[in-house]
């Protein structure tokens, strides 16, 4: 049986911390620009409470219930059944997810630490080197992003050996605060900056006619991705939630936490771009973090002092993440396979040396080594996040829907009660009918 998480607040803390990630931080904004703004935003906050929820709560209800590993509370919960595949299927997609994701969280340390040095700023004053060439730097040489890929295992590796209260659990409880407390420090900075009013309105002034399929593609893409969803790693996580814990009242506040982080980072970067007239930058993932900020860090005074705060901000988001990515096999190898937790991490973590290395490669010696015309990175991302991700949280809803053992879910979502309360209806009709059409509807539609 899996320790459980020793208190609200640190439960609250690590879920967060899986859901807060790189996805809110760079991928929220790009979205949002690339889909018109407040339309976007609209239409994802509608994703997130119509959908997002009742899938949350299918997973916490599954991983409450069955109390082990992914593929273990399938079988508990349903034996004989085939359904623990499910489980499998989330398993192998947050192991490939976690295998890039690494790499990414590696070139948010690397950034720290060059903005603690300086490195990061110097020749750029006097015209000698750009963002862009630091990028290429940073990101493409063949052994500096090797080298921080596997110092950012071997973080991972301390907090995974930790466990689940000492580890998990404490480092979430520190960092996510902090994580807030920067991101409020920056949003008033950038909403205090002449001219912020704009960005604010591209934001937040939603214009009707931008909302297409397209958008709401994208927009509930971003939604299950931000949210953690269909991989196995909620599921995971919620066998460590007490018997007390009311999930109902733990998805809202997860999610409203969720997308509180995006929306203020949108309150960043438009109002801190349009101030600084670069609205014809890319926002686009790694541009965006990399060359455009690092620019608007350089016109405001107090350069380092920001850039240091702002890559604190993201390694830590990236970092919680990656924990819970990993927690996912090896609460696998622990439950399933019945290894002591030192070898189950071990297991994990030493192949994604391998694999990490080889995805920091492919953004620069490697990046003519293509399979389907994707770099080993792509190709991770694309497979894990385009096609088992929705696959995953559709096969999740059919079987919560419909095939778990009758009332195991209500139960769960009404800890034992007797008497379905009405949001209980509302989640159990989401995920019958609506959740399982809109994925499979977004999953077939992305191909066209
Ligand atoms: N939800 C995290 C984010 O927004 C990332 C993540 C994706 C975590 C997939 C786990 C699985 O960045």
């Amino acid at each position: 049986m899996a320790t459980k998480f020793s208190s609200k607040i640190g439960l609250i803390a690590a879920t967060v911390g899986s859901a807060v990630g790189l996805g809110n931080i760079w991928r929220f904004p790009a979205e949002a620009q690339g889909n018109g703004g407040a339309a976007f935003l609209l239409v994802y906050v509608a994703c997130v409470l119509l959908l997002g929820i009742p899938v949350m709560l299918g997973e916490f209800a599954i991983g409450r219930e069955g109390g082990t590993d992914a593929i273990g509370d399938y079988k508990r919960i349903s034996p004989g059944s085939r359904w623990w595949i499910v489980g499998g299927m989330g398993i192998v997609a947050s192991y490939m997810i976690l295998c890039f994701y690494i790499v990414v969280a590696g070139w948010t340390l690397e950034y720290l630490v060059n903005s603690v040095t300086g490195d990061l700023f110097s020749g750029i004053a006097d015209g000698t080197s750009s963002f862009g060439t630091k990028m290429q730097d940073y990101v493409s040489g063949d052994t500096k992003p090797v080298l921080y890929t596997v110092l950012m295992v071997a973080v991972n590796m301390l907090v995974l050996l930790c466990g689940v209260r000492k580890g998990i659990e404490k480092i979430s409880n520190v960092l996510m605060p902090l994580l807030f407390v920067i991101l409020v420090v920056f949003c008033v900075v950038a909403l205090s900056l002449p001219g912020a009013s704009e960005g604010v309105r591209f934001f937040l002034k939603p214009d009707f006619s931008k909302i297409d399929a397209s958008v709401v593609i994208d927009a509930l893409g971003q939604a299950f991705f931000s949210l953690s969803l269909g991989m196995g790693i909620l599921i995971t996580y919620a066998a460590y939630f007490p018997r007390e814990t009311r999930l109902g009242r733990t998805a809202v506040i997860v999610s409203s936490l969720d997308m509180l982080v995006a929306v203020m980072m949108g309150l960043i970067i438009f109002p801190a771009v349009t101030s600084f007239g670069m609205e014809g930058e890319s926002l686009e993932g790694a541009t965006l973090v990399f060359v455009t900020l690092p620019e608007v860090f350089t016109r405001m005074p107090g350069t380092q002092v920001w850039s240091v705060l702002f890559f604190m901000l993201l390694l830590f988001a990236a970092l919680t993440s990656t924990i819970s990515i990993a927690e996912v096999s090896v609460r696998f190898f622990q439950d399933r396979l019945r290894m002591s937790r030192r070898n189950a991490v071990l297991t994990v973590m030493s192949p994604v040396l391998i694999f990490g290395t080889l995805s920091a490669l492919s953004a620069g010696p490697l990046s003519g080594f293509r399979i389907f015309n994707l770099t080993f990175f792509n190709l991770l991302d694309t497979v894990a996040t385009n096609i088992l991700l929705p696959l995953g949280s559709l096969a999740m809803c059919v079987y919560a829907g419909w095939f778990a053992p009758k009332g195991m879910i209500a139960d769960q979502l009404g800890n034992g009660s007797a008497t379905r309360s009405v949001a209980t209806r509302i989640v159990m009709f989401m995920l019958r009918w609506v959740a399982p059409i809109a994925i499979a509807v977004i999953l077939v539609a992305q191909f066209n």
